[in-house]
């Protein structure tokens, strides 16, 4: 068997233990491939169930996502919230968000969400530091290491930072990184491992999730 086959087998079985997906999300999943034939940008089912485990397991109730799309992965956090809880996306083009926002009015879990049009940087920016309880990174590749910056900034100690495709498809491992998506991820994948405010670990599943806790004051004294 070829390791393209293992691959794809091994993808099949995880997403066969894996829990089902809404029928309104496989529908989304299956517009957004009609409509921009990129439906695999959205982080998929077995991504989606692990940031809503995630969210259920933190107690989160303020979100920030930056990378909308057409909002699969927006109506999977929305869910995991409490019914009190938000969900503040942030997404640049205007064509993809009306298939979001067309989806988060018919999904019972899309009052949570607040929509944001435009730069997410400048959203991030406008943000109150220690206001948020979880941060999903999947925009724009090159500015990831300034929405992580700001990322840090909004979240509340004990918060959890998700970045996705920190592998970009095994371009970051080098030993020369040409690629211009690759680079400033890999740039990034450095600063994380070094700094000492955060705890983390890196899973290769898809095109690899970097999971990220800010510490606790108290446990940043104590690593000192
Ligand atoms: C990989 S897709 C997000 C997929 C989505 N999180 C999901 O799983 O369904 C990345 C999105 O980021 C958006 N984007 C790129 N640059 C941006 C920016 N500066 N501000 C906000 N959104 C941006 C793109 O338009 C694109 O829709």
């Amino acid at each position: 068997m070829s390791d393209t086959d293992r691959q794809a087998r091994l993808e099949r079985y995880l997403a066969h233990h894996t829990d089902e997906l809404s029928p309104l999300l496989r529908q989304l999943l299956e517009e957004t491939e009609r409509e921009t034939g990129r439906s695999r940008w959205s982080i998929g089912k077995i991504e989606g169930r692990l940031l809503q485990m995630l969210i259920r397991l933190c107690g989160a109730r303020r979100v920030v996502e930056v990378g909308t799309f057409t909002g699969f992965s927006a109506l999977m956090i929305a869910e995991a919230l409490p019914a009190d809880g938000r969900l503040i996306t942030c997404e640049i083009d205007l064509k993809v968000a009306d298939i979001a926002r067309k989806y988060f009015q018919e999904s019972p879990y899309g009052d949570r969400i607040q929509l944001e049009l435009g730069d997410a940087l400048e959203t991030l920016r406008r943000m109150d530091p220690q206001s948020v309880d979880v941060v999903f990174i999947d925009a724009d590749k090159p500015a990831y290491g300034l929405y992580y910056d700001q990322a840090l900034r909004i979240l509340r100690p004990g918060g959890l930072v998700f970045v996705d495709n920190v592998l970009w498809k095994g371009k970051v491992l080098g030993p020369r990184i040409t690629n211009e998506n690759a680079r400033p991820i890999a740039a990034l994948n450095e600063k994380i491992r070094n700094d000492n405010r955060v705890e983390k670990v890196m899973l290769g599943i898809r095109d690899g999730v970097y999971l990220i806790r800010k510490k606790q004051e108290q446990e940043r004294l104590s690593a000192d």
